[in-house]
């Protein structure tokens, strides 16, 4: 038994149990009868059955997986033998295809089509997204989620790591979420992607993507469901704090994603494929694999304003 006076001292982080809610209490449970699930923990991630990428996907099918990907946040297709046209095709099919504005002159990698990022790494290039983050939150409207296929994956490491933001704000303290209602973030890339690019290139670019601001807690468009919508990639500061106090928040808020009871781990295969909802869930790139060489493909679907 842990002494109570502790607790202040531990900052909310106390062990013990740490369950949380799979889906919000509006969700209404239904068969999957297109494809069948294999979940990997209890609120995210699972492996999906039955589905070649690469034919067509019919509305029923897709219909089915838009409901899982709602569900489980993160789905996850095995020996899937697709091209990056056919990726793009079913990445299509959940709406139109972002085009990242400047991850190609940041990282030097040459792409066969404008809505490709490649995320290719080796001992040279070395790791950079192993920090908690959700994709693009520093445009106005993020994206809706990404499609992520293997190219080249090493023979171990470079997991890829999903927490569940519903699951992380149903756990803060009613007095947290109280006190972060309401609030909005700073999100900005010129502090993350502007580092590593050519000064007069940043400034092109600086007025067709100034800094946004967003909710902290978003309600998610689809499921109702708030979730945490802070990450330490893109979040500068919180509207109308002073720094420090911001900071301080801030660190609180982030460190939600690193509880492993919110999260689900994937290691990677040849022929592996993701989906993930960008909405719901931030995302960890493991960098441990180095000098292996990990190269994966992402294509993304355009997202909307938080709300
Ligand atoms: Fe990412």
């Amino acid at each position: 038994m842990i002494d109570p006076t502790l607790a202040g001292l531990m900052n909310g982080f106390l062990p013990g149990p740490r369950t949380a809610e799979r889906v919000p209490a509006t969700w209404t449970d239904a068969p999957y009868t297109r494809c069948s699930l294999s979940p990997l923990t209890p609120t995210i991630g699972a492996i999906v059955e039955g589905v070649d990428l690469g034919g067509p996907v019919d509305d029923d099918v897709a219909a089915e997986l838009h409901r899982a990907l709602l569900e489980w946040k993160v789905l996850f297709f095995r020996d899937q033998d697709i091209d990056g046209a056919q990726q793009a095709r079913f990445a299509a099919k959940w709406g139109p295809l972002e085009t990242h504005p400047f991850y190609g002159t940041v990282t030097g990698t040459e792409v066969a089509a404008p809505e490709v990022v490649r995320l290719e790494k080796d001992a040279k290039v070395g790791g950079f997204e192993n920090l908690w983050h959700s994709d693009v939150t520093w445009r106005e409207e993020p994206s809706l989620g990404s499609v992520l296929r293997t190219i080249e994956v090493p023979d171990i490491g470079g997991d890829t790591l999903w927490a569940d933001m519903g699951a992380a704000y149903d756990r803060l303290t009613p007095t947290m979420q109280a006190r972060i209602d309401g609030m909005t973030a700073v999100h900005d890339w010129y502090t993350n992607f502007g580092l590593a690019m050519d000064p007069d290139e940043r400034d092109r670019l600086r007025p067709q993507f100034p800094a946004v601001e967003h909710p902290v807690v978003r309600t998610h468009p689809e499921t109702g469901r708030r979730t945490l919508f802070v990450n330490r990639a893109f979040t500068q500061h919180l509207v109308g704090l002073d720094p420090r106090e911001s900071d301080e928040l801030l660190e609180h808020l982030y460190a939600q994603a690193s509880f492993p009871e919110y999260q689900c781990r994937w290691r990677w295969r040849p022929g592996d494929v993701a989906f993930w909802d960008n909405r719901s869930t931030q995302h960890y790139a493991s960098s441990d694999y180095f000098p292996a060489r990990r190269v994966m493909e992402r294509i993304t679907v355009c997202g909307d304003r938080p709300r």
